[in-house]
């Protein structure tokens, strides 16, 4: 099972402090049926982790797991904030950002929290992505307000070929009704969509196990089956399992 948006790199953002705290996280995501996370650290204004930052603390943090004998892939990635597509378009040519896995078949996309800074390209964005070989995920659509207001951006986004990742909090009613509301709505709408924890600390933990349950209630057995397939479709594009194991 895979959790790919976590913020479990220690010291780098707002997520883990320490790496105490990573392996507090990363037990339980064991414990939570989990067997992979991509470390997505923050790339934005605030915290702004490039590749060349996360791809060692990454390496850093599996040997930490294995001498703790944590049975757990951690694999590098960030979450890219695009508040101005232009330099987006520039640092991704210039290979700064680390996508999932340090590939380039997935990235997780963040948009700003705050709306004025929404791009008014993102469509087209979506498309130069995808040109090459890169499909967008869209970071927790469910908890903006310029998507959650106006659904007709989040489908054009959609529809040009963006994926999108619900946060499990979300679905659990932890970021209030609105999200909770359009986390399930984007779920019941979207075919292409995947559950992650996009967690910080042990505070701000669910895990999986609780957000598929919440779709096997809500939805239906099916959906949550065709969740944790798209999931597992990352996987296989972003860590293909090496021939003969
Ligand atoms: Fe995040």
């Amino acid at each position: 099972m895979l959790d790919l948006h976590c913020h479990i790199l220690p010291g780098v953002d707002d997520g883990a402090t320490s790496l105490e705290e990573s392996l507090a996280m990363a037990r339980f995501f064991v414990r939570d049926g989990i067997t992979h996370v991509v470390a997505t650290p923050h790339c934005h204004r605030g915290y702004r982790l490039l590749r060349a930052d996360v791809v060692p603390r990454v390496a850093r943090l599996n040997e930490a797991l294995a001498t703790a004998a944590i049975p757990l892939v951690v694999l590098p990635g960030s979450e890219i904030q695009v508040p101005d597509s232009a330099v987006y378009r520039r640092e991704f040519e210039a290979g700064l950002y680390c996508h999932l896995n340090d590939s380039r078949a997935f990235t997780l996309l963040e948009f700003s929290w705050k709306p004025e800074l929404y791009p008014t390209d993102a469509v087209e964005l979506i498309g130069w992505l995808l040109a090459r070989g890169t499909t967008p995920i869209v970071a927790h659509p469910e908890r903006h307000s310029f998507f959650t207001d106006d659904p007709p951006r989040l489908r054009a986004l959609v529809e040009a070929g963006a994926w999108i990742q619900v946060t499990v909090d979300s679905l659990l009613g932890n970021f209030g009704p609105t999200a909770r509301k359009a986390g399930e709505w984007m779920l019941r709408e979207y075919p292409i969509a995947v559950l992650a924890s996009d967690a910080h600390n042990l505070q701000r933990c669910s895990g999986l196990s609780a957000g598929y349950a919440w779709v096997k209630e809500k939805l239906g057995e099916g959906r949550a089956a065709e969740l944790r397939a798209n999931a597992e479709r990352v996987l296989a594009a972003i860590a293909p399992t090496p021939r003969g194991t």
